[in-house]
């Protein structure tokens, strides 16, 4: 790669679908469709510059299957979102996907509903990421835009960390305006330390200007609603006024 296009690739704010509720459609019935692959792979050639799916514990929406179709069928990367534990840490390592992004899971949650708590959990995560790493896994940390998080994130050695913008997009007024400057602050401390930063939870097309414009920001991962407007637009434009509206910020 040239020095320019190296340097135009910096810049370039990188959206990543999110395609884990073709799944719940899915599943919802017990069918073999809608197709989360094909879902993927329409994603793919739309624009997006990279694919996330999270195996839960209770396979709730993506199958093994899914995810062992997806790293082989797609040719853009794979970013698996995984619990820390030992059989998602064995599935990520036989499958060694380009990303891996360990969240909190809670069974009785509907969706990853905050931050993994990278600090209070040190010494159970910090051997996590090295293998993950050692395997040439891109390892992120799902976590809250908090200073102690990130210094947790640092200290684990972990190359990116990806920011919860759930409360973000929750709020309005001067509450949604303070959680925009922690995410500016937390974003700015990481990539002052050398760690790369995604951002992702809840964005929408009428939210995602603000972090969209967040210089540190490479990467948002985006699905419940992308997926949700696919049904009444189709997916790969749904993924393409995304894209639009990521750009325009920018
Ligand atoms: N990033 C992470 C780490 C997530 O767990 C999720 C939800 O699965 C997302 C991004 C996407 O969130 P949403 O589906 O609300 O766009």
């Amino acid at each position: 790669m040239t020095d320019s296009l190296r340097r135009a690739d910096e810049g370039r704010l990188r959206l990543g679908v999110n395609i884990d509720h073709v799944a719940t459609v899915r599943n919802a019935r017990g069918a073999g469709y809608p197709d989360p692959v094909r879902a993927g792979l329409m994603a793919a050639e739309a624009g997006a510059d990279g694919i996330t799916a999270h195996l839960r514990e209770d396979r709730r929406h993506i199958t093994d299957d899914d995810i062992a179709r997806l790293a082989a069928e797609l040719t853009i990367p794979l970013n698996f979102e995984m619990a820390a534990t030992d059989e998602m840490r064995a599935i990520a390592l036989r499958h060694r996907p380009h990303a891996a992004c360990i969240v909190p899971e809670k069974r009785e949650e509907r969706t990853t509903e905050g931050g993994l708590d990278a600090a209070g959990q040190f010494t159970a995560l910090a051997p996590l990421v090295a293998d993950l790493r050692d395997a040439g896994i891109r390892v992120s940390l799902f976590i809250e835009p908090s200073a102690r998080q990130i210094d947790a994130a640092i200290r684990m050695g972990a190359p990116v960390v990806e920011l919860h913008t759930g409360r973000y997009c929750e709020l309005s007024g001067a509450a949604q305006a303070d959680e925009l400057r922690r995410l500016t602050d937390a974003a700015a401390l990481a990539a002052k330390n050398g760690i790369e930063v995604h951002a992702g939870h809840g964005l929408t097309y009428d939210n995602v200007a603000p972090i969209a414009a967040i210089r540190q920001v490479r990467e948002l991962n985006i699905g419940h609603f992308l997926i949700g407007e696919a049904i009444f637009i189709g997916i790969a434009e749904s993924v393409r006024q995304m894209r639009d509206a990521m750009d325009a910020a920018r």
